[in-house]
């Protein structure tokens, strides 16, 4: 699906959360067979957050939508809609959508939970587009959070390494005329489901400890640099744009050796190009608003900027999003 956006639908404020507790390489390589040195040439990787025993998906998201709705000055009762991109949600049902509102002081609010993994934030952001653009609602709120800590078998090397928790948020608003969310190119294919994947708990397909989250690392790897780089293509072309309009590049955080192949594929100079593998590693649905807010609030990301998101993942799934930054400067606090 590519499409251009005719109905502007702007961002008013963007938060994010990340659980204190630092993991680094070294403690991992502590307890399992890898180390520092593995982990960081192969991934970029050097350390990742960790949620607390007491902390949940819910827990993160309610802090990163509560710093979006104070930075957007909206009032949680003004939302017409919260869209919560996860995969490690607190339970099947409620929706985590459901809890972040109530929390939030939005209770009544319609919220639902979106599952598209790493992809989740954008696909979540093209839901909340649709329903604004179209008049269904005004305001948005759409969250990525994620406790993958929880899904990840510590004696796996091949996954327990690559993951953390995490949580970003955004306030979307319609402004009656254009600009703000300028295209979306998102897709899906079942065909490589079995390539990363975590059984839904309890059922048919649960493995017997878990579940747990599989990934066949080197065919997701090439699934990775080879969508990223097409899929940001294909969403630069439907809205008229190319690669010199690109102000700022924003990838899902899964591993910067795929971030720099593709950054390098595009032609897009390494000054714009936004990494923050390194302190986080790979969250999931919450990869893209946290790196958004951390570029944005360290002056990465300026008003008028262009800014390309590309997401990828389990499905196996990708996502693009091409948008002009339309929160102004004194926000930035
Ligand atoms: O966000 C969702 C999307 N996910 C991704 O985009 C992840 C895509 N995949 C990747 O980023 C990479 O495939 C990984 C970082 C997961 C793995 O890197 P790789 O270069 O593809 O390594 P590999 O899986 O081919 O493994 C190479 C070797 C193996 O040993 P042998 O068979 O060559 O002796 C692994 O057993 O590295 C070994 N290995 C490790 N060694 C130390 C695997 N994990 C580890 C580890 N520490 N943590």
């Amino acid at each position: 699906m590519i499409t251009a956006c005719r109905r502007g639908v702007e961002m008013l404020g963007i938060g994010s959360y990340a659980p204190e507790r630092v993991m680094t390489n070294d403690e991992l390589a502590a307890r399992i067979d890898t180390s520092d040195e593995w982990i960081a040439s192969r991934t970029g990787i050097r350390e990742r957050r960790i949620a607390s025993d007491a902390e949940s998906a819910a827990d993160l998201g309610t802090a990163a939508a509560a710093r979006a709705i104070e930075m957007a000055g909206v009032d949680a009762s003004e939302l017409g809609l919260i869209v919560v991109a996860t995969a490690s949600p607190d339970y099947y049902f409620p929706a985590t959508a459901a809890l972040i509102g109530e929390r939030l002081g939005a209770a009544g609010v319609p919220g639902y939970d979106l599952s598209a993994a790493c992809t989740g934030f954008v696909f979540a952001l093209a839901q909340a587009y649709g329903q604004v653009a179209s008049g269904l609602t005004d305001t948005a709120l759409v969250v990525g959070c994620e406790v993958f800590s929880r899904l990840l078998d510590w004696d796996d090397r091949s996954t327990c390494v690559l993951f953390g928790d995490g949580a970003g948020a955004v306030v979307l608003r319609g402004n009656g005329s254009k600009g703000g969310l300028l295209g979306f190119e998102l897709g899906s294919n079942g065909q490589g489901g079995d390539l990363l994947k975590v059984a839904a708990a309890g059922h048919s397909r649960a493995p017997a400890v878990g579940p747990y989250v599989t990934m066949d690392g080197p065919q997701v790897y090439k699934f990775a640099t080879t969508v990223s780089v097409e899929s940001a293509a294909r969403v630069l072309d439907a809205i008229g744009l190319t690669v010199d309009d690109v102000d700022v590049f924003v990838p899902h955080q899964a591993n910067l050796r795929i971030i720099e192949h593709a950054a390098r594929r595009l032609g897009i100079p390494a000054e714009k190009v936004v990494a923050n593998v390194d302190r986080y590693g790979n969250t999931s649905a919450a990869s893209i608003p946290i790196c958004l807010d951390e570029a944005y609030r360290t002056g990465r990301i300026e008003p008028g900027d262009v800014v390309l998101m590309v997401g990828f993942g389990g499905g196996l799934s990708w996502g693009s999003c091409v948008m002009e930054w339309t929160i102004p400067l004194k926000e930035r606090g």
